[in-house]
């Protein structure tokens, strides 16, 4: 891999403007940014709902490697890469309970805890301390199981300390999946997240959005400090009139400055509606700790790659994974409180709008990563309604940058 032209590439980037054709479509890039910048990223793993139990596991790929997600004895998630000590088996393939993992190759078998339990016939001498299986960072936070390969759980902790008591006031460490659903893209992930992070596009693109979203309408249409002006009051007077009282999340005004960090923020839908449903109604009961159906919609999110949009009567969890230089992953999964009974949710109505949302900024996206492949595709800049992307794309090549000087 040439790393000089990487290096030089990085560089030469235009802050404000999208970025050179191979960062979105050559595998020598992707190789080389999965190692150095995914791999320290974290990554919404699974909702805390698919590890119920003491033993209960799954098996998740991530960034090309497969990990074995667990509950230990102690309830505590952990992660291990799935690849046996012994000469390196996948050790699980389907999700499961277990007491043990047990490699299917010669039955070496590992406790919950990824040490080394038993090996048959090996030699006395054989330390089976050295011998567990690697683990992988994780942590549960509010219900929402976050990955990494490389990344520091100590980033992890600000997250927990901000996010904790907004996904516990909406329910989610007990909440229920009620929908799933897999969007996968032909497209590299800058191309996916700069799209999930920019509503320049709602409008041409996304009707159904913009005739619930009401103030995104408005935001999408005109970039007009009067526009800004008339969301911040309409958000103001919500605080003030209908918000519920006791949520932990007070009003944000700058949502796109940090867009490498955890954010939390809640804002009304807008235009009297409840929730995301197509007349604003209720699709199921309420999440946690809530009381009334305010019409608020609550973000938390680690940038980039994990979001949860929290609505009174719904969680809309989303998952993004890149899956090679020109492939990226999408699953949603509808969370819903433990109590609601089946009867109580109307799931087509909650998946209609993020469904149908999703669908169509997969085909968008798609066409774009078509055009970029183009000898014609050049760089162009961003406009005044696309902050997040700009900020996602000059974010990632400062740390790029400071990844080399480190
Ligand atoms: S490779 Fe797992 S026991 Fe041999
Ligand atoms: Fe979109």
């Amino acid at each position: 891999m040439d790393l000089s032209m990487i290096r030089e590439a990085i560089a030469r980037q235009r802050p404000g403007w999208s970025l050179e054709q191979m960062f979105y479509i050559d595998p020598v890039y992707y190789q080389f940014e999965q190692r150095s910048w995914l791999a320290r990223q974290w990554y919404t793993l699974a909702h805390a709902s698919e590890l119920p139990d003491v033993g209960s596991f799954i098996v998740r790929d991530l960034l090309g490697e497969s990990l074995i997600v667990v509950r230990d004895s102690e309830r505590i998630v952990r992660a291990y890469y799935n690849v046996c000590r012994h000469r390196g088996s996948r050790v699980c393939t389907v999700d499961g309970r277990a007491g043990a993992f047990v490699c299917p190759y010669h039955s070496w078998s590992y406790r919950l805890d990824g040490s080394l339990r038993s090996a048959p016939a090996m030699s006395p001498d054989t330390d089976f301390k050295e011998l567990g299986l690697h683990p992988a960072p994780v942590r549960e936070v509010g219900g929402v199981i976050l990955g990494s390969l490389r990344g520091n759980p100590q980033d992890i902790d600000a997250v927990e300390v901000a996010a904790e008591a907004m996904l516990q006031y909406h329910g989610i460490p007990g909440a229920r999946i009620a929908a799933r659903r897999s969007y996968p893209t032909r497209a590299n992930w800058k191309l996916v997240m700069e799209n999930f992070m920019e509503c320049y596009h709602c409008y041409p693109a996304h009707p159904e959005y913009c005739s619930t979203m009401k103030h995104v309408e408005v935001l999408a249409r005109k970039a007009s400090p009067e526009a800004a002006e008339s969301y911040e009051r309409e958000m103001e007077r919500w605080f003030r009139e209908d918000a519920d009282p006791d949520s932990p999340v007070a009003p944000r005004k700058s949502t796109y400055t940090d867009a490498m960090k955890q954010h939390t923020s809640r804002a009304p839908i807008g235009g009297s509606r409840q929730t995301q449903s197509q007349d604003g109604k209720p699709v199921a009961t309420l999440m946690g700790r809530q009381r009334k159906f305010d019409g608020g919609m609550g973000v938390f999110s680690v940038r980039p790659f994990a979001f949860l949009a929290l609505l009174n009567d719904h969680a809309v969890m989303f998952q993004f994974l890149p899956a090679g230089p020109e492939q990226t992953d999408v699953h949603i999964s509808w969370l819903v409180d433990q109590a609601a009974k089946p009867a109580d949710v109307d799931v087509e109505r909650m998946v209609w709008l993020w469904d149908v949302t999703t669908v169509q900024d997969k085909a968008i996206v798609e066409l774009n990563a078509q055009g970029i492949r183009s000898c014609a595709y050049q760089p162009g800049p961003y406009s005044l309604l696309e902050p997040g992307p700009a900020a996602l794309i000059q974010g990632y090549l400062r740390e790029l940058e400071a990844g080399w000087a480190a």
